[in-house]
């Protein structure tokens, strides 16, 4: 059924690879790195990039500076804790943004709290006066309540309700461990948007991690009810288990856009590019089952797989690698493969036999593959080779 796209509700996409991602232990990226990293987002149509966190080190402040000079369409966001040298220091890099944002946070759980030793009304002074100071030097300020998902109810309407009072225009609701789950996701930005006044003229955003392996769900869960910004990571790569990733979230809004009718500004097309510049520069590989941008995620091997995909792909993908920007499924030749995809994999080498001869290249073939994992093309040209010789 065809949906009219424009009609339907815009999904902001906040990427933060290069801050909470980069926080993941060993997966320092250079200078040069980031900001290749920058433009590849910018290019795929992220609307916000988080940068980095400034104050962390002159590195940080260094690169988050020089991404808000060369950013062409995307916002560039820089984090800040809950004082004003960390704002300021936030503010003197993100500046020189055509579209500057200044991410200002503080753990309002019970366990956060205890931190900074503030209690529950200090800290909502302290809240008012940062989002305050912040709005005065930016007009596009993102506040979050870092592990809101373990925030007792009540103290996060109200620390909410005094962040929008002080001038955010976007209130992120992270669930910095990886605690929640769909259902509670969900009913979180529910009870937000019906009980703090102000809610409805600010966005809510989703920053989900990934330690019960529930990212992508809770992120989707929020945003059916009612958030407007995804903060994800390219690879889902970040802390512990990751954050939720961004391939995953904006495929499913595309491939299931019938029952979830949302729309992003993303090219699909780059994904597999920068997943792959992303792995590489972080040092971080992609597992092979990786949803959308793993090694085998469009590949199929099992005879009755590869049969079905020869006749008509849907069979068995519900996307096009194509979408993704691959050039085409990857039929992998191995023990489970049958006839027709042998078939198909000699006609694509430049071989075209008769079924006799295919009877007997089939047989080799099953037999080498016993022995090997993965047929390659050269064992497969090898196996000809042998046929016409001995014919
Ligand atoms: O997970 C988290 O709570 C964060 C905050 C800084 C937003 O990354
Ligand atoms: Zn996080």
């Amino acid at each position: 059924m065809m949906t009219d796209k424009t009609s339907q509700a815009r999904v902001l996409i906040f990427d933060t690879t290069l801050r909470d991602g980069e926080q993941s232990p060993g997966a320092t990226m250079t200078h040069q790195e980031k900001l290749e990293i920058a433009a590849m987002l910018d290019e795929m149509g992220v609307d916000i990039i988080e940068a980095g966190f400034p104050i962390a080190s002159e590195g940080d402040f260094a690169a988050v500076s020089e991404i808000a000079r060369l950013a062409k369409t995307s916002t560039i966001c820089g984090l800040a804790r809950a004082n004003y040298k960390d704002i300021d220091r936030c503010w003197e890099a993100v500046k020189h943004a055509k579209s500057p944002r200044i991410h200002t946070f503080i753990g309002t759980s019970p366990l956060h709290r205890a931190i900074p030793n503030l209690d529950m009304d200090q800290m909502a002074e302290r809240i008012h006066d940062t989002v305050t100071h912040a709005r005065n030097l930016c007009d596009n300020v993102q506040w979050s309540p870092m592990d809101a998902t373990r925030t007792e109810h009540d103290y996060l309407c109200r620390v909410v309700e005094i962040a929008i009072k002080a001038g955010a225009t976007t209130i992120n609701i992270p669930d910095t461990v990886g605690y929640t789950a769909p259902r509670e996701s969900a009913a979180l930005i529910r009870m937000l948007l019906e009980r703090v006044p102000g809610a409805d003229k600010i966005i809510f955003a989703t920053h989900c991690h990934n330690d019960l392996g529930m990212a992508t769900a809770n992120s989707l869960a929020a945003v059916e009810a009612g958030a407007r910004q995804i903060e994800c990571t390219i690879n889902g790569l970040g802390e512990r288990a990751g954050n939720t990733a961004l391939e995953e979230v904006v495929m499913a809004m595309k491939v299931r856009n019938d029952i979830l009718p949302f729309r992003t500004a993303i090219d699909t097309t780059k994904i597999i590019n920068i997943s792959r510049k992303v792995a590489t520069v972080s040092g971080f590989p992609v597992q092979f089952n990786k949803a959308i941008v793993g090694k085998n995620a469009f590949a199929h091997e099992s005879g009755i797989h590869q049969d079905g995909m020869l006749k008509n792909a849907e069979t068995f993908e519900i996307m096009r690698p194509t979408d993704v920007g691959l050039s085409d499924t990857s039929l992998v030749m191995g023990k489970h493969s049958g006839r027709a995809a042998l078939r198909a994999k000699l006609r694509d080498l430049g071989y075209e036999l008769a079924d006799n001869q295919l009877n007997d290249v089939f047989v080799r073939f099953k037999a080498l593959a016993d022995r090997k994992k993965e047929v390659y093309d050269d064992d497969l040209i090898a196996l000809v080779s042998d046929q016409e010789t001995s014919a």
